[in-house]
């Protein structure tokens, strides 16, 4: 499974590029407002520096609402990197989107995806991710991670290419369901990534194997 991080902040992307085991990065107009980043020069330069750090594909997502402006706004940001994924809402032009930039080689990740209706449509319009949002159904007492398991079945009883990429990752508890299911992506915030890290036992343990090699050290430079 891969890992992408879920951020604008390119301090959190280097730290999860340091730790080695970074494949991507999403974005989304939020993500990218919380940076305090806007207006068409310093979001392309922001994508452009994320490139830099990172060796995988960094979706970035249109503004346009209407088919042709996402058309003109998405040949621009895939025109910054052969990294950039363009991250195209499901909607009716959105798909139409997918479709042409599918068509012209160009990688496409469908995000706001709900339910499996649209997942099979993203596929079907040739994207190369769906982001269906595992949290948001969640908040909404609504199974994400079954979601993604009905995705999986359909995408795999076709051999659609599309790459179940499971968005809106809260938790280690998601990202290890994702892996179960056998999403191919998950994204998510940097703490979801690093919380992977930690068990008490683990902490325990280590701090029991100092000591012990700490006590026979001392002892044997008597
Ligand atoms: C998808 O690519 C979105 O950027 C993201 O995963 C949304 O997550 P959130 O529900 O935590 O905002």
């Amino acid at each position: 499974m891969k890992f992408f991080i879920d951020t604008a902040s390119l301090s959190e992307i280097r730290l999860a590029q340091n730790l080695g085991v970074l494949d991507g990065v999403t974005t989304n107009p939020s993500l990218m407002a919380k940076e305090g980043i806007a207006g068409t020069v310093h979001v392309h330069a922001h994508y452009k520096a994320i490139c830099d750090i990172v060796d995988g594909d960094v979706s970035a997502e249109v503004i346009s609402t209407d088919y042709s402006s996402m058309i003109e706004e998405g040949m621009l940001l895939a025109a910054l990197d052969n990294k950039i994924v363009v991250k195209v809402p499901m909607t009716e032009d959105g798909i139409k989107a997918i479709k042409y930039f599918s068509t012209k080689g160009i990688k496409t990740n469908c995000t706001l995806v709900f339910s499996a209706g649209q997942a099979l449509l993203a596929a079907k319009a040739g994207a190369t991710y769906v982001s269906p949002f595992v949290g948001r159904l969640d908040d909404i007492s609504v199974d994400g991670l079954a979601l993604i398991r009905e995705i999986r079945t359909i995408f795999d009883n076709y051999a659609f290419p599309t790459q179940i990429l499971a968005a809106s990752v809260r938790h280690s508890a998601h990202i290890l369901g994702c892996a179960k299911i056998g999403a191919d992506v998950m994204t998510g915030p940097l703490q979801a990534i690093f919380s992977l890290l930690k068990h008490p036992l683990t902490d325990s343990g280590l701090a029991q194997f100092l000591a012990d090699h700490k006590r026979v050290a001392a002892q044997s430079n008597n």
